[in-house]
């Protein structure tokens, strides 16, 4: 199946780095993954007329889960769409550990995106102390659980594996460990979703690079990457593209 590749800029970027998404489209020819940049809210709407006509589609990266209403620095599922996104990342580690978002928290904003028709990128992954703890496929399966409504059942949406750890810091897991937390993931999108669930993507986050993401992709049950730092550089989100 075709990988996707996504990337995530979080708070990086202002209207000069929409060049870099140009340069991602236009190196894109004949690239086999279906590619996507998640810029910060401000850039969206630019993102995406600069990308219009192009494979890449844009996203956002967290959006509220109410449609509008009174609150102050939030953006609604419904602003992003009409902004021009298609995807919204959600329930990232650096939004759950900073902010408190919970698994309830997180179901009900892809409830949200659902509403607004975007595609929900479900971040899940566990802890440095939970993995030394032995406890990380129970986090992550747990993770998976509490963080799909049941309206989410025979919808299209994609799952990423992003190791706390791993984010930002250079370290990834062996892909024998991503291959386990992967298959668990998977098993358990089957038990709630029957043959849908087994065609979910499910996504690899933390620390791909041009040099590691061949590998990586070609894990079993990898269906793509999540991209942090590598993403806001042509260049190299193009190298990781090229591995897939
Ligand atoms: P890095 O690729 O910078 O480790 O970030 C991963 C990530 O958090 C993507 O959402």
């Amino acid at each position: 199946m075709e990988k996707r590749i996504v990337g995530n800029w979080k708070m990086n970027g202002l209207s000069t780095s929409l060049r870099e998404a140009r340069a991602v489209a236009d190196g894109l020819r004949g690239a086999s993954a279906r590619v996507a940049l998640c810029p910060p809210s401000t850039l969206v709407e630019r993102m995406a007329r600069a990308l219009a006509g192009t494979e890449v589609q844009v996203g956002g990266q967290d959006c509220r889960a109410e449609e509008s209403g009174a609150f102050t620095g939030d953006v609604s599922a419904e602003m992003l769409a009409d902004a021009g996104a298609v995807l919204v990342i959600l329930g990232h580690s650096e939004r759950r550990a900073g902010f408190g978002e919970t698994d309830d928290l997180v179901s009900a904003k892809v409830g949200a995106a659902l509403r607004a028709g975007l595609q929900p990128i479900v971040c899940v992954g566990e802890t440095l102390a939970e993995r030394e703890s032995g406890r990380a496929l129970d986090v992550v399966t747990a993770q998976v659980r509490g963080s799909l409504p049941a309206s989410l059942d025979g919808k299209d949406f994609l799952l990423a594996y992003e190791p706390v750890w791993a984010i930002g810091t250079g370290l990834t897991p062996t892909l024998e460990q991503i291959a386990e937390v992967h298959a668990a993931i998977r098993a358990e999108l089957v038990v709630r979703q029957g043959p849908s669930g087994a065609r979910v993507p499910i996504l690899y986050g933390g620390s791909v690079k041009p040099g590691n993401a061949a590998e990586i992709l070609s894990t079993p049950e990898v269906g793509g990457a999540l991209v942090g730092g590598a993403s806001l550089k042509a260049a190299d989100f193009l190298g990781i593209i090229a591995g897939a």
